[in-house]
């Protein structure tokens, strides 16, 4: 199984990018690439890129093209990614979204399937105060949605469950703006490339998964 190509699931924080792509890349047997994990893996092993990308996100801001781009393209470059991969978090900006043309253009992928999350704000609001993440795996839970079988453990590898820091209520308003102002314009983007998807991701997850399949076939 692969894809041959770029996934890219765009939409706003809570949408449930995480939730989906993690299914996708699995069933399509390629890698899910989330550049929010990325500078999280980054900050907790207190590398370089983790102390610049720290304060960013606790204000709810993007982290610097470059930055994103120079990681990017070392991780395509890994042999994972020769049968494609799905995109989480990137890109965020149309300098971001223009870079990535000329890199699929250059590692001979045609162009990339953009799929759109579409969830009301009210929505979002809930399914981020409702987040919980695992500490060891990174596996995603909801307290209203999703829960774990035992409160505060990860039903797959015991670690414990913790908030996001930036999941807080003041990041949060601050992470939205960001999305409105900086990356949803880049569905206009690629709409106009004529690759864009839109997806109601408002319905609960299994209905979710049931629509992406439906416009995401491996091959
Ligand atoms: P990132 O980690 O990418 O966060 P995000 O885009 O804000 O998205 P989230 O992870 O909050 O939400 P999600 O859509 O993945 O939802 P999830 O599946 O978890 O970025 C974090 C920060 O890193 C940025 O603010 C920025 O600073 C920096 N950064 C990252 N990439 C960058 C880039 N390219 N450029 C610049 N800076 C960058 O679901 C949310 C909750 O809802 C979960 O609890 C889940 O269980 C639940 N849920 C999911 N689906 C459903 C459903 N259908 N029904 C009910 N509940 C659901």
């Amino acid at each position: 199984m692969a894809l041959n190509r770029a996934l890219i699931l765009l939409g706003p924080p809570g949408a449930g990018k995480g939730t989906q792509s993690k299914k996708v890349a699995q069933r399509c047997g390629v890698p899910h690439l989330s550049t929010g994990d990325m500078f999280r893996d980054a900050v907790t092993r207190d590398l370089p890129l983790g102390r610049i990308a720290r304060p960013i996100m606790e204000r709810g801001e993007l982290v610097p093209d470059e930055l994103v781009m120079k990681m990017v393209e070392e991780r395509l470059s890994r042999p994972d990614c020769a049968g494609g991969f799905v995109f989480d978090g990137f890109p965020r900006t149309q300098p971001q979204a223009e870079q990535l043309d000329k890199i699929l253009e250059a590692r001979g992928f045609g162009k990339p399937q953009v799929v759109d999350f579409c969830v009301s704000p009210d929505e979002l609001v809930k399914r981020i105060s409702g987040r919980r993440v695992c500490s060891v795996g990174g596996e995603i839970y909801n307290i209203h949605e999703a829960p774990p079988k035992v409160p505060g453990i990860c039903d797959r590898d015991g670690g414990k469950l913790v908030q996001r820091a930036d999941d807080q209520p003041e990041v949060v308003k601050e992470r939205l703006v960001a999305y409105e102002r900086q990356t949803k314009p880049l569905t206009e983007y690629y709409r106009r490339n004529g690759v864009l998807d839109v997806l109601d991701a408002g319905a609960p997850v299994e209905d979710v998964s049931r629509a992406l399949e439906k416009l995401v076939k491996c091959s």
